[in-house]
């Protein structure tokens, strides 16, 4: 039978502004397999979850006169970025400032919480998975999925991210075999390196073509693809090379669905995810990136139910006429 993981995209952060422990928490409590935190660091070298380094879309640190003279401009990985940056500040500076909705408008609910949440450490969230790990009393493991961000950047400025994740994962048990980690980049270059560091499953990040997967599977065990690229047949061809295919990213408002599938005008208003992850599901994927955790859970579950279903032995009662006819 499959095993589809749902991997809850910076959380629930459908639900909650992302990258945020209550966000985590959410995506725990609605069954997600896996959290994702995407990962940068502090100007003191501690890990936080943020999906960049330019922290000024998803806090209120604009709101901090005495950061105001941190904003600046830098070019991170070609691209020219005016903000705060995450390693400008320590630890302690970061922990005065509040979680702000990165998607206001498509996610007014979320601005309830903007101002509340604080921006979580990886070992915080860590601890998060391992409490909750505890309270299941010994049942699967949550699995946490850590993307480095940057890491060229970081490491040019002397706060390189790999030691630093696998040192975290160390401490909270989670660097086994079989540990239910995966981490991910989209630099090639950071994956060969963390290759030589560590066992655990590293997983390819692709947003513009699959490329050569022969190759990458010399140093991956997956590729995190961009819902574009997944067809059946690209998903085969990753299979052929032994490549798991996990996709992103999953989202239930109009303005992240394909037309047939949108419901109602409003780019804020919920159209048919169900469908549109089912549709993903049927080209043989191995896990998904999801929003919406609660909803993939759902999904995944139902499709794996009807695959089981088509496996069983007909008997007289599992006979679909039979069925029809007891309605
Ligand atoms: O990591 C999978 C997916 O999250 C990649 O995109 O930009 O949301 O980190 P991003
Ligand atoms: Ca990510």
């Amino acid at each position: 039978m499959p095993n589809i993981l749902v991997i809850a995209h910076r959380g629930a952060s459908g639900e909650r502004p992302e990258h945020t422990i209550e966000s985590y928490r959410l995506a725990i409590e609605e069954g997600a397999d896996y959290i994702e935190p995407d990962l940068v660091m502090t100007r003191d070298g501690v890990l936080i979850a943020r999906h960049e380094n330019e922290i000024g879309g998803t806090t209120d640190v604009a709101q901090h006169p005495e950061f105001a003279t941190r904003r600046r401009t830098q070019i991170i990985d070609g691209e020219t970025m005016t903000g705060w940056f995450s390693e400008d500040f320590t630890i302690a500076e970061i922990k005065t400032l509040r979680a702000r909705e990165r998607l206001p408008a498509l996610r007014p609910q979320n601005c309830a919480f903007d101002g509340q949440f604080t921006v979580p450490t990886f070992d915080e969230i860590m601890q998060l998975a391992t409490d909750a790990n505890r309270r299941r009393g010994g049942a699967r493991k949550i699995g946490v999925y850590p993307e480095t961000k940057h890491p060229a950047h970081f490491a040019g400025i002397g706060l390189p991210l790999e030691l630093a994740v696998l040192n975290a994962l160390q401490r909270h048990d989670y660097v086994a075999d079989g540990s239910p980690v995966f981490i991910q980049s989209f630099d090639p270059r950071n994956l060969r390196q963390l290759r030589g560091m560590t066992r655990l499953p590293l997983v390819q990040l692709l947003e513009h073509e699959l490329g050569d997967l022969g190759e990458i599977a010399n140093y991956a065990d997956g590729i995190g693809i961009a819902k574009s690229l997944a067809s059946a047949e690209g998903v085969r061809a990753a299979h052929a090379v032994n490549l798991k295919v996990h996709v992103w990213t999953f989202r239930a408002e109009n303005e992240f669905l394909p037309d047939d599938l949108k419901v109602g005008d409003s780019p804020a208003a919920h159209g048919d995810l169900d469908a549109e992850i089912q549709r993903f599901l049927s080209r043989g994927i191995d896990g998904f990136f999801v929003d919406f955790p609660a909803v993939g859970v759902r999904v995944r579950d139902a499709y794996i139910s009807g695959v089981q279903d088509l496996h069983q032995p007909l008997t007289e009662t599992s006979l679909p006429g039979k069925r029809l006819h007891g309605r």
